[in-house]
């Protein structure tokens, strides 16, 4: 899902500043309680917090899908969600079809096929323009979600526990590609990633911990597994 709003512009060098967010949903619950940010540029960051510590509502709302009720909010680009589910954002029958809603109409159909060619190729999913969607095996369809958030030329990725649901070889292909998409030169990609995984985070630029809805400091995702695994009530591979 791409997001078209753009709130101010973050500091120079930087993907997205969050500045003493608070959020509470209609229902009266507190989602985010102070939440402060600063999304480096180009790099794959990770945050990890246990369920109910506020992280998708998080990243809806830098997405801007919710509001909220105090703060500041400044991004840099386009950002684009991937969800957990690829079935709850691939909207249409083919690989293709798909990709081209999230190319610019205005462009040329001869531009916007290469478009969705170059997407398909940078996911690993070359030549699938005209496969059905419902053919597609879990990572393949995450890939292709992933697709269609480059496709729209978003610069920041906001990937919501996008390994949840998948095998450990899709696993392991999705965060390799994100990885590998963001430490290109150009154009210059953040991932913001929502992760569960302990292990996941021995793969990221730099790792922060999610609590009753704020964020802590970033540090090296292996520093903060350690941690995390050594602390009780972790099961040692994943924070429930
Ligand atoms: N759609 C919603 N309506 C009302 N409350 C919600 C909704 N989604 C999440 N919440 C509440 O917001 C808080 C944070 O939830 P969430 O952002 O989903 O955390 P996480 O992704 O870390 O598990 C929780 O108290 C949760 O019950
Ligand atoms: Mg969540």
């Amino acid at each position: 899902m791409t997001v078209e709003q753009q709130p101010g512009q973050a500091s120079a060098g930087l993907a997205l500043e969050l500045e003493d967010i608070h959020y509470a949903w209609p229902g009266g619950a507190a989602a985010l309680r102070g939440c402060t940010l600063r999304l480096p540029g180009a790099g794959l960051w990770m945050l990890v917090g246990r369920n109910g510590s506020g992280k998708s509502s998080l990243l809806r709302l830098i997405a801007g899908l919710l509001t909220a009720q105090s703060g500041a909010l400044r991004r840099s680009g386009r950002c684009a969600l991937v969800f957990q589910n690829p079935d709850h954002q691939l909207l249409l029958p083919s690989c293709g079809s798909e990709l081209l809603l999230a190319i610019d109409p205005q462009l040329a159909e001869a531009e916007r096929r290469h478009r969705v060619d170059a997407a398909l190729d940078l996911v690993g999913l070359t030549g699938l323009a005209e496969r059905p969607i419902h053919g597609l095996s879990g990572g393949q369809k995450q890939r292709l979600s992933i697709a269609a958030a480059l496709a729209s030329e978003a610069s920041l990725l906001l990937l919501d526990e996008p390994t949840a649901l998948l095998d450990p070889d899709s696993q392991a292909e999705v965060l390799t590609l994100i990885r590998r998409l963001t430490q290109r030169p150009e154009p210059a990609l953040s991932a913001l990633w929502i992760t569960h995984r302990l292990d996941e985070l021995r793969h990221c630029d730099g790792a922060a911990l999610m609590q009753d809805g704020r964020i802590g400091a970033w540090q090296p995702g292996c520093d903060l597994a350690g941690q995390l695994s050594a602390h009780r009530g972790c099961s040692g591979a994943a924070l429930a």
